[in-house]
């Protein structure tokens, strides 16, 4: 082993950081849901939806990414690189289990607690087009690596798994939902355990934004992938990060009326994340943030 290598840190630094998403205490989300309902006049089925349509989003995600991470560990050769995929396999399957069991152990119960009808996770109503379309073609992206892995195929595999649906979709939407469900909106329910969860998440999240640049930093240095696909790829892929955040805002009884953040705030958010990282990840003499602050909340302070 390379103890010097990023992938060696990021793979320690994982072990060390090491939660368990059966520890979050959700009992509190419950109580505040139930208060928040019973508090909001006229409160139904639609403004229930719109509570749940984040979560579903990002449960089934964290499934489909942890679905679609193995061909890569099939590809890779170098035993740091190794160590660090098994840690970001585990750490995906744990974000799903976060997400399985909050909707077990709140959404259900508050249903239950209402004499509603329990709600799934997996309705198609939760996932609008841009969001199946992205996650097909991760899915693709991903699995053409079995077939033909070139690094021009590992590069684009890089772009939409790490750059994109981590690094832009992820990122942005655990970020929003964390200031939404905070507390600081009056319109909005406080919910502890959920934003305890999506913080812990988000910051693992960090640490594999950071991998994929770092692989597409030498990809680009060592196999001379050029640095156009990498942009083109991504920005192919920005549409429909935008048709995804930006569905899960929507009051579906008054469009132009949204909960939580500003208009656009999201998408200022995300685009500055994403120049910067491409600006680390081509130019030779900028260096990729180190795994500390890869893991410390950006935007948070
Ligand atoms: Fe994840
Ligand atoms: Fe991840």
């Amino acid at each position: 082993m390379d103890r010097e290598s990023r992938s060696n840190r990021y793979f320690r630094n994982a072990v060390e950081r090491h939660w368990d998403p059966g520890e979050i205490d959700l009992e509190q989300d419950v109580e505040n849901l139930l208060a928040y309902i019973d508090r909001r006049e006229g409160f139904d089925d639609q403004a229930w939806a719109r509570t749940l349509n984040g979560i579903a989003k990002f449960g089934a995600g964290e499934d489909a990414v942890t679905e679609d991470l193995a061909p890569l560990a099939t590809v890779l050769e170098d035993i740091d690189d190794q160590l660090f995929l098994t840690t970001q396999l585990y750490e995906e399957a744990k974000h799903a289990d976060f997400f399985d069991r909050y909707w077990r152990e709140v959404i259900w119960t508050v249903e239950d607690e209402l004499g509603w009808e329990r709600s799934n996770p997996r309705d198609d109503r939760w996932f609008n087009e841009p969001y199946v379309e992205l996650f097909d073609r991760n899915r693709r992206a991903q699995y053409r690596l079995l077939e033909d892995d070139t690094p021009e195929n590992r590069a684009t595999a890089y772009c939409h798994y790490h750059l994109t649906v981590e690094g832009i979709l992820a990122q942005t939407g655990y970020y929003g939902m964390q200031t939404s469900y905070g507390g600081e909106f009056e319109d909005l329910p406080h919910l502890p355990g959920l934003v305890e969860g999506f913080t812990k998440i988000r910051s693992d999240e960090g640490r594999h934004v950071g991998f994929g640049m770092n692989q597409l930093k030498t990809l680009i240095r060592e196999e001379n992938v050029d640095p156009k696909l990498i942009e083109e790829t991504v920005n192919e892929l920005l549409p429909l990060v935008q048709g995804i955040t930006e569905d899960e805002r929507y009051q579906p009884d008054d469009p132009d009326e949204r909960l939580g953040l500003e208009d656009g705030e999201l998408a200022a958010y995300a685009v500055d994340k994403h120049t910067d990282r491409m600006q680390q990840i081509t130019d030779a003499a900028a260096d990729i943030p180190d795994v500390d602050e890869l893991v410390r909340l950006e935007g948070d302070d």
